[in-house]
This record gives structure tokens, sequence and C-alpha cells, in this order.
């Protein structure tokens, strides 16, 4: 049996940290109300890091790619493919995976960027995983990059204060032991509205609203039954109980999402993985990020079943359940 097994992680994040005082004062100055304790009851969220204006999601992500190739014990030259999850990718073409491969020098592999939200680095995952189980690549480079910072419309509190910017990078290898057992992934084209960007570059022009819209009630709902559902599935695929995980890491939007999904499939709340509250959401870059994390702190161990869940815009969400 053939598995795509994630052999190194890297992580990385803007410089600048804004906590949720610092920014509460900076939008009153424009009599926009909000407050620390409003964001911590409502999210989790304490604290969020934001990219300065040049920065950009491939930058992000080159320094997110070195540390995971090193951790992998691989050189650029080993990779076949990289594939990039964003939604603020650097230009319309080309891809943010093309300036990623020039800048490292993975000069014999393929590069594309997949838009899927939120849920971007599940899909993106899974894409590698076929790859990997048809048989046709070895290493592959899997990246979450975003500078959301950047979608923001910052006069609106109802958004504003759920996000940040960062990127996490997997490599991810053909393994004859271990690595992902188990895959689902689904949208729902129905639902474009409850969460979006709307507008477009044409004719030299942006057209329509150029900032995340949402409607948080709906998303919220929605997401919370679509994780279950999904979570289900993998688990039913592997014949395992939900509760034998030993990590779950989920998107990290919202940790009343993180605690009422867990708890409808009755998994240990000491076994979320929690970057939430360091990091607001970070969309596509939320769930390596997190990766990354319990894997550099040793929470998570080689043989520990890990489940990862993504969610969002389109909509959007998937599972991967693995062994590490
Ligand atoms: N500070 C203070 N008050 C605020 C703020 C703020 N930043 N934002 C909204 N409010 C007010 C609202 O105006 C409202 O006031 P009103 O009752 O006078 O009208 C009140 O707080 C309650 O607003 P609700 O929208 O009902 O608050 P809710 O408890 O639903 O929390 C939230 C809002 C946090 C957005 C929640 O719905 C949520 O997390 N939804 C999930 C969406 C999400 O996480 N999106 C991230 C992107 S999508 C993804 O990653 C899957």
């Amino acid at each position: 049996m053939r598995y795509a097994r994630i052999s190194g992680t890297g992580s990385f994040l803007p410089e600048r940290i804004v906590s949720n005082s610092e920014l509460a004062l900076e939008l009153s100055t424009r009599n926009i109300l909000t407050s620390d304790r409003w964001i911590v009851e409502r999210t989790g969220i304490h604290q969020r890091h934001l990219a300065k204006s040049n920065v950009t999601s491939s930058q992000l992500a080159i320094e997110a790619a070195k540390l995971a190739l090193n951790k992998a014990h691989l050189e650029p030259l080993d990779l076949d493919l990289i594939i990039v999850a964003t939604s603020t990718p650097d230009h319309v073409f080309p891809s943010t995976a093309c300036l990623v491969q020039t800048a490292l020098g993975a000069t014999k592999s393929a590069a594309f960027d997949i838009q899927a939200a939120c849920s971007g680095f599940i899909y993106a995952l899974i894409i590698a995983e076929n790859f990997i189980c048809a048989g046709n690549m070895q290493n592959l480079l899997v990246i979450g990059s975003e500078v959301f910072s950047k979608l923001i419309d910052w006069n609106d509190r109802n958004t504003c204060v759920l996000f940040g910017d960062g990127a996490g990078a997997t490599v991810v290898t053909a393994s004859l032991t271990s690595g992902i057992i188990s895959t689902h992934m689904m949208s729902d084209g129905n639902l474009t509205d409850i969460l979006s960007v709307k507008g477009n570059i044409a004719n030299g022009k942006i057209i329509g609203d150029p900032f995340l819209r949402m409607d948080g009630q709906s998303v919220f709902k929605k997401a919370i039954l679509a994780l279950e559902d999904s979570a289900r599935l993998v688990c039913d695929r592997a014949n395992i109980n939900p509760n034998d995980i030993d990590w779950f890491i989920p998107h990290q939007a919202n940790i009343r999402i993180l605690h009422l999904v867990a708890q409808r499939l009755g998994i240990s709340m000491k076994k979320i993985v929690i970057t939430l509250d360091k990091h607001a959401n970070t969309s596509a870059a939320s769930i390596p990020l997190a990766l990354d994390k319990a894997c550099n702190d040793n929470r998570i161990k080689p043989g520990d079943l890990v489940l990862m869940q993504g969610v969002g815009a389109g909509f959007t969400w998937g599972s991967v359940l693995m062994r590490i």
C-alpha cells in the first residue's frame, strides 16, 4: 500500500503582533467600537499577526517552505510539485506557487495554486495525496499562505477583528508504512453569499466590492454541521471512532465552533490543537500553522492519529485523517 505522509512542517508569521486592545484602540479613533472582552468571548481570539502592506503571500510561503523542507531532510530539487492554497495570491497570474518554486530553486517541479478559501489547505493536501497514491510523484510541497489583512474592511467591526496573516507549509512524501488514511471534500455553491469577496479586476479597474463580507451566524451554523458530517464520514471510512483520534486540528475560525464540533463528535477538548488565540483566522494557513506548532512542541508524536478539518467560503469543507 502506498500512503501520502507528512514528512516535514514549517510556518512563518509576520513579526508585528496586534493585540485585541491595541486593535480596539485603533478602531476607536474612527468611532468603531469593540473591546478585548467582546472579541475573546465571541471568538477566543486574543491577538493576530499582521503583515506590512508590501508583504505578499509568496514571501510568507517561501519562509515556511524552507523550514518544512529542512525538517523533511529534502532539497528543493527533490520536489515533484508545489501547491499553494491561497485566496490572497500575489498576482492574478503567474501563480504564487510558481513564485515559490523559483525562489526555492525547485527546478524539477510543477507548481500551481488552488483557491478554496479557508478549506484550501485540506483541498490541496487531498490533491497531493491523489498524485502520490496514483504513483506519479514522490515529494510534494503543500502550503497555505495568506495576507488576509488585505481583504479586510477595517471599518467593519463584524469582520476586521477575526483575521490574521501567516503561512504554514508541509512536505508530503510517498510512504509504504503510514500516512493519510481517509479523506473527504465537499462544496455547496448555493451558499456563495454567506462569505465572499466579490470584487474583481477588469479593464484596469476594481469591479464590485473588494472587501470580505460575511453573514457570521449563517457561517457559524453551516460550519458546525459540515465539520461534524465530514469528520464522521472519514472516521467511518477508516473504521475508527472519532474519540480514538489523538489530535484534532480544525480550521481556526472561532473557539466556539471548535468546541461545539468536538463536543458533538465526543472528542475530548484536550485533544484540540488551538492556535486561533494567537494567530486569529489565517484562512488557508490556519491548519498547517497549527500542525507545525503541535509538532514543534512535541504534542504530536510519530504514530499519532490526527484529524484535520477545513471549512470556508464557497461554501467548501473537508477532512483528512492521517497517521503521523
Ligand atoms: N465588537 C463589538 N460588538 C460587535 C462586534 C465587535 N467586533 N462585531 C459585532 N458586534 C455586535 C453586533 O453588531 C451585534 O450587536 P447588536 O446585537 O446590537 O446587533 C452583537 O455584537 C452580536 O452580533 P452577532 O453577529 O450576533 O454575534 P455572534 O455571537 O454571532 O458572533 C461572529 C459573531 C464572531 C462573527 C460569529 O458569528 C462567528 O464566529 N461566526 C463564524 C464566522 C467565522 O468564523 N468566520 C470566519 C471566516 S469563515 C471561516 O473561516 C469558516
